[in-house]
């Protein structure tokens, strides 16, 4: 006999644990969640929190938690590279979607915005909000080890303040425990590719920078610095933390050798380096040493037991997709797991997790890792790969400010390198436009769009099943705004149609009771409850007025179909789409 008894159990309260279990106590499931240590992250970590993330804490009702102690987008875009803050700028980039053109497109795609949120800002709300709605957590408790059978799941775990061991019986496990997953190992879920391929080094500080940096806000400045690190290219980044006292250095070191000794004097000297400005008071916070991986599974579930996260994949913090990547793990497998547990869904839909999060996790494991060997192309234009001479690779870098043709080209290929760099830092596409191919979507037969500019930089919207649903701004009451996604979402499934649709929202009511699951229906059009007076809906929702899209509670298009139908026609596609998105076939 277990001595707790849980629905869900969630090993970890970083990213994916913490908003895994908010999720699923927001969708009413009864849920335990354990950290073996007595607290929460102690250190900034992951930050950049791109819109998707946004849109999911935006359905769970923390957006705006979120955003009242985040950086706004306005002030993250200014990325310098230079040779300190106080030192030569070499260049620019408009980041994170700031370039006025790029603003227009992420404005356009989403109701949220971009952020900087620290992962020890981010974690509390996630966690506090989990709690509030019934989640229970555990502090101090470690897990040990699992056994599956045919019912559920026994978590042994260890109470560290007490010392003693025991058990936890749940009907299914997540384990959310990060990049040295002990419950991946444990269900042997297959991970490809290399841990440590490189050492890098974080260093918190408090130093009031604003003379410095006031007139060029931003989150990240690239210092590169011949001869900093011994003989080496000297590249570290500093990172604003909060605006503009409290700050992050991540400075890389030689993984074949030992770390370095993390003395307060060690990171003093590193920071005096980076900052180049000796009369700034600086206080050393803390420093670690971590390192980069290029790491996925190629399944991400095992029987009962499931991994998010870290666990599941390990990349380095280009493109600043660590945190979203795992918040939005959790937030597709939370509503799956909802109805497994209600009894309204088969086991078959929880398959999906690992069918349609896998291919993403391998997505973004090689887009870091890439975006970490594009910067080459920065080095060699500033002449810093020809050399290993720190004094030479100072005159390759001045050498671009000579009248000559050479310096001419340097300076082009220069420009060019740093506008290359929009693929980690305008990354608007990988951020966004994740498709997903499983049962728990039905296709409508027609072929993927072809993207009409870079899949990659840019998002492109669908309607098509296995895409999120477009995002366009409604009225409501010829007043208020709501956003197409605001409609969706909720735990729930949601029939979108236009005038002329009614036989989709009777077949809702009607599948829906069969089912024993709630399937909102929202019309839009003149004189409906939600209007499209702007137009954008009917430019991105891909169906006619009396067509239909069917939402899964994570906004994604499980179903559509372009034209009306007869209420016998409506009410038996819905209900062949919903039996087949719910393993009820
Ligand atoms: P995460 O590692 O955050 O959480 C794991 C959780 O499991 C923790 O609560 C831990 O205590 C718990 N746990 C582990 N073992 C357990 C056990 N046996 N029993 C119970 N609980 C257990 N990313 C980025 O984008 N930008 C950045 O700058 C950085 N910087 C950075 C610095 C450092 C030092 C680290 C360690 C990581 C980063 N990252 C980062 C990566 C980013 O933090 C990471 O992608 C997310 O935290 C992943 O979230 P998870 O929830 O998957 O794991």
């Amino acid at each position: 006999m277990a001595d707790v008894d849980t629905d869900v159990l969630v090993v970890g309260t970083g990213p994916a644990g913490a908003s895994a279990a908010l999720a699923l106590a927001t969708y009413g499931v009864r849920t335990t969640v354990i950290n073996k240590y007595g607290r929460l992250a102690d250190t900034p970590r992951a930050h950049i929190t791109n819109q998707r993330t946004m849109e999911a804490l935006r359905d769970l009702g923390v957006e705006e938690e979120v955003m009242a102690e985040a950086v706004p987008q306005e002030l993250m875009g200014n990325l310098v590279y230079c040779t300190s803050i106080a030192g030569e700028e070499l260049g620019r980039l408009h980041a994170w979607g700031t370039r006025p053109d790029r603003l227009a497109d992420y404005t356009a795609a989403s109701p949220s915005r971009i952020c900087d949120m620290p992962q020890d800002l981010m974690e509390p709300v996630l966690l506090h909000n989990a709690q509030n709605r019934g989640a229970k957590v555990r502090f101090d408790t470690e897990y040990l080890s699992l056994q599956q059978d045919d019912d559920g799941v026994t978590v042994h775990v260890r109470d560290r303040l007490r010392g003693d061991e025991y058990d936890i019986r749940a009907r299914y496990v997540i384990g959310a425990d990060g990049g040295r997953s002990q419950v991946a190992d444990d269900i042997g879920l297959p991970l490809r590719g290399q841990m440590g391929v490189g050492g890098s080094i974080n260093i918190v500080f408090e130093a009031d920078l604003s003379h410095l940096v006031a007139d060029r806000p931003s989150v990240l400045y690239w210092v590169l610095q011949p001869g900093a690190d011994v003989g080496g290219i000297g590249a570290g980044l500093v990172r604003m933390v909060r605006p503009w006292h409290k700050w992050l250095i991540v400075w890389g070191y030689d993984i074949n050798g030992p770390a370095p000794d993390l003395t307060e004097e060690y990171a003093l000297s590193i920071v005096r380096k980076l900052v180049g400005d000796d009369s700034v008071k600086v206080t050393i916070t803390s420093s670690s040493a971590w390192t980069v991986n290029h790491m996925s599974a190629e399944r991400y579930s095992a029987g009962r037991v499931f991994c998010a996260g870290d666990a599941v994949h390990r990349h380095p913090p280009s493109n600043g997709l660590g945190s979203n990547t795992s918040i939005q793990d959790s937030y597709n497998l939370a509503w799956k797991l909802a109805m497994v547990v209600r009894g309204v869904a088969g086991p078959g839909l929880l398959q999906t997790y690992s069918a349609e999060r896998a291919p993403v996790g391998r997505q973004i494991v090689d887009r870091a890792n890439q975006s970490i060997a594009d910067t080459a192309r920065l080095y060699d234009a500033l002449g810093l790969l020809d050399t290993t001479d720190p004094e030479r690779m100072v005159e390759h870098m001045a050498a671009r400010k000579q009248a000559t043709p050479e310096a001419e080209k340097q300076r082009a290929a220069l420009r060019e390198a740093i506008a290359f760099k929009d693929y980690e830092f305008n990354c608007h596409g990988v951020e966004m436009d994740q498709r997903y191919e499983s049962s728990a979507v039905v296709p409508d037969g027609t072929a993927p769009e072809q993207p009409v500019r870079d899949p990659e930089l840019y998002s492109h919207t669908s309607s098509r099943p296995g895409a999120k649903l477009p995002h366009a701004w409604l009225t409501t009451d010829h007043r208020r705004q709501v956003s197409t996604l605001d409609l969706g979402g909720r735990g729930r499934f949601t029939v979108f149609t236009g005038i002329g649709g009614d036989s989709w929202v009777r077949a809702a009511t009607v599948v829906g009771e069969r089912l024993g699951i709630d399937v909102a229906a929202v019309v839009i059009g003149p004189g409906q409850e939600y209007d499209d007076l702007y137009g954008d809906w009917a430019r991105v929702r891909g169906i006619d007025d009396g067509g239909a899209l069917l939402t899964r509670p994570d906004n994604y298009v499980a179903f559509r179909s372009s034209g009306a139908a007869s209420d016998a026609e409506a009410e038996a596609a819905l209900e062949n789409a919903l039996r087949t998105v719910l393993d009820r076939a």
